[in-house]
């Protein structure tokens, strides 16, 4: 497995890769690997003859008062798990490179990118847009994975892609998650254990709302008014929301149909966690 750190470097492989008539697969992240990031590494191995995986905690998505100082950063273990994972090229960009004095150019998904964790955390998607607008230039590859954990994320970018006319295939990979439900999240590591067992109410909230739907249910807000109360029972978690959306254009739903996906975001402590679940049928966004 390749590590390239440079800009130009890695823009020459993936040029001299296509001329051959290769594909390549790209997988962004910001590191601090779990099973979640593995997952959509082996994933991408299905679509193309080269996986790329970019690894770079990116500052412009962070706000002033967030975790990018802390965000957990694990170079040597993480370049080994990709490559135990079938990876070829690990990219790692200097931030200096990536933000040069004078940089002043972001790309902003207007609508999509208001409502929900773009709510709270004001310039976070226009920062995701950006990163992942540069990645793709330097990269270029023919499909990227990512996963439907961040379904807003995933929402925004797709838009991206549309808007721009810009020719690569999205993936989406399902939520990984641990045994007892909860989303792998590279901030799980922040929780304690009393924490952690707290932030079970988000798959729990999940698996309730099925219920219900697969009860008869269709009243969103029926829904999740027994929600929010199951989700406040336990007084370290704060809703920041929880609202069932239409999976593509991520507008409220009255009536839960097909299409509807239930996102929830809640702060426990000083860690913030999302999890979301498609209410009838698959989980894919
Ligand atoms: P990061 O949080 O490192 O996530 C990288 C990719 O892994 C994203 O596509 C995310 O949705 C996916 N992922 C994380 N946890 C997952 C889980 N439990 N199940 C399935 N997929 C999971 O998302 C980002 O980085 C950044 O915003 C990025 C797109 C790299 C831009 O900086």
């Amino acid at each position: 497995m390749k590590i390239l750190r440079g800009l130009s470097e890695m823009s020459a492989w993936s040029c001299e890769r296509s001329a051959s008539g290769k594909t390549i697969a790209l997988v962004p992240t910001m590191g601090c690997f779990h099973e979640g990031h593995l997952s959509l590494m082996r994933h991408a191995r299905r679509f193309a003859d080269y996986v790329v995986v970019t690894l770079f905690v990116n500052p412009l998505q962070f706000g002033p008062r967030e975790d990018f100082a802390r965000y957990p950063r694990d170079f040597d273990r993480d370049a080994a798990l990709a490559a135990a994972n079938g990876v070829d090229v690990v990219f790692a960009p200097d931030p200096a490179d990536m933000y040069p004095p004078g940089y002043q150019t972001h790309i902003t998904v207007d609508q999509l990118s208001q409502g929900l964790c773009g709510r709270n955390r004001p310039g976070h998607f226009s920062g995701v847009t950006t990163v992942v607008a540069k990645l793709f230039h330097i990269v270029r590859p023919n499909v990227a994975v990512f996963g439907s954990k961040d379904f807003q994320q995933l929402a925004v970018i797709r838009r991206m892609l549309e808007d721009l006319n810009w020719d690569i295939k999205i993936i989406a990979h399902p939520v990984v998650r641990e045994a007892d439900g909860l989303a792998m999240s590279s901030r799980n590591i922040y929780l304690s254990a009393a924490e952690r067992s707290s932030a079970l109410c988000l798959s729990r909230a999940i698996k309730h709302a099925r219920q219900l739907v697969g009860q008869g249910l269709r009243e969103a807000t029926t829904i999740l008014s027994e929600l929010r109360d199951l989700i406040a029972a336990d007084q370290a978690v704060q809703i920041e929301y929880v609202n069932v959306v239409d999976r593509f254009n991520l507008s409220d739903q009255a009536v839960v149909d097909q299409d509807s996906v239930l996102l929830l975001a809640v702060r426990i402590g000083h860690t913030r966690l999302i999890d979301n679940g498609r209410l009838i049928e698959g989980e894919v966004g």
